[in-house]
């Protein structure tokens, strides 16, 4: 039997008045692709940013591999492997690409000297394991398309060797070929046992990469569907008229995945 890679139970969010969050219930298993659905408003970043503790939560409970986790920041879920990316891939246009995936933690020699070599070969290779391909790891960010910085962004999440990546409306502003590549890079992870969670409008991406999707209601779950099981027209009218509902107990996953 597995363990998900993480669940939340019960999960209660207020920013004042609003109640973003209403008793919600998340699983993700090691390797699985979920996709994250709601109209917007829905609370699908409030959720995730409960999961990496960037938004601490005002009730229920946070597991990493079956343990109950309180992180107080990213920078401690980034420890536990969890990496999130925004959807303003949070870079320095005015830096180079391997200067921007090393950001804060640039590799040191004798322990005062930036190693560039080192810098830029592990660059490469971060790019070469998703598979992308930049001209040079010394161009500048702000002069790349927005599907290269993201790309970027994505190679800076990989490098730390994350066991989940949570992509938040990661195809907004893309064009075609940039989705295309992006959905390769998603299965190439995938592959690699790395568990993903895709925010999206896009039921057509979710449903070429996705093993799951999960929609949010107004804060509340409304539903949790394998993909093989569903159909975009079914999810439509969850996300459009869906009535709240409890999401998969960790139990039904495992059943239904069986
Ligand atoms: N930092 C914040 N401060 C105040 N309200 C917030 C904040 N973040 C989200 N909200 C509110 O929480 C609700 C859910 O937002 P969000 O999680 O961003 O939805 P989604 O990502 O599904 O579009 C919305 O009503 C939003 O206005
Ligand atoms: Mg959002």
């Amino acid at each position: 039997m597995t363990t998900p890679i993480v669940e939340m139970r019960g999960i209660q969010k207020y920013f004042g008045a609003v109640h973003a969050l209403r008793n919600v219930n998340f699983t993700l298993m090691p390797g699985e692709i979920l996709g994250l659905v709601g109209d917007n408003s829905a609370g699908k970043s409030t959720l995730m940013k409960v999961m990496t503790g960037a938004y601490q939560r005002d009730g229920g409970d946070v597991f990493v591999d079956g343990g109950l986790t309180h992180f107080k920041s990213p920078q401690e879920s980034r420890d536990f492997g969890i990496e999130m990316i925004y959807q303003d891939f949070a870079l320095c246009g005015n830096l180079d690409i391997g200067q921007n995936i090393f950001l804060g933690r640039w590799p040191k020699k004798m322990g005062i000297f930036i190693d560039r070599e080192r810098m830029y070969r592990e660059a490469n290779d971060v790019l070469k394991r998703l598979k992308v391909d930049v001209n040079s790891v010394f161009q500048k960010v702000e002069s790349l398309s927005g599907g290269r910085q993201q790309s970027v962004a994505i190679a800076r999440a990989i490098s730390f060797n994350p066991r989940v990546v949570i992509f938040d409306e990661p195809t907004a502003n893309l064009s075609v070929m940039a989705t295309e590549r992006l959905l390769e890079t998603m299965a190439e992870l995938k592959k690699q046992n790395v568990a993903q969670v895709i925010i999206s409008h896009r039921l057509t991406d979710i449903f070429a990469v996705g093993d799951r999707v999960m929609v949010l209601k107004r804060g509340e779950n409304v539903g949790d569907r394998y993909i093989k099981h569903t159909t975009e027209k079914d999810v439509l009218e969850l996300i459009v008229s869906g009535k709240p509902e409890t999401a998969l107990t960790a139990d039904e996953a495992r059943a239904r995945a069986a």
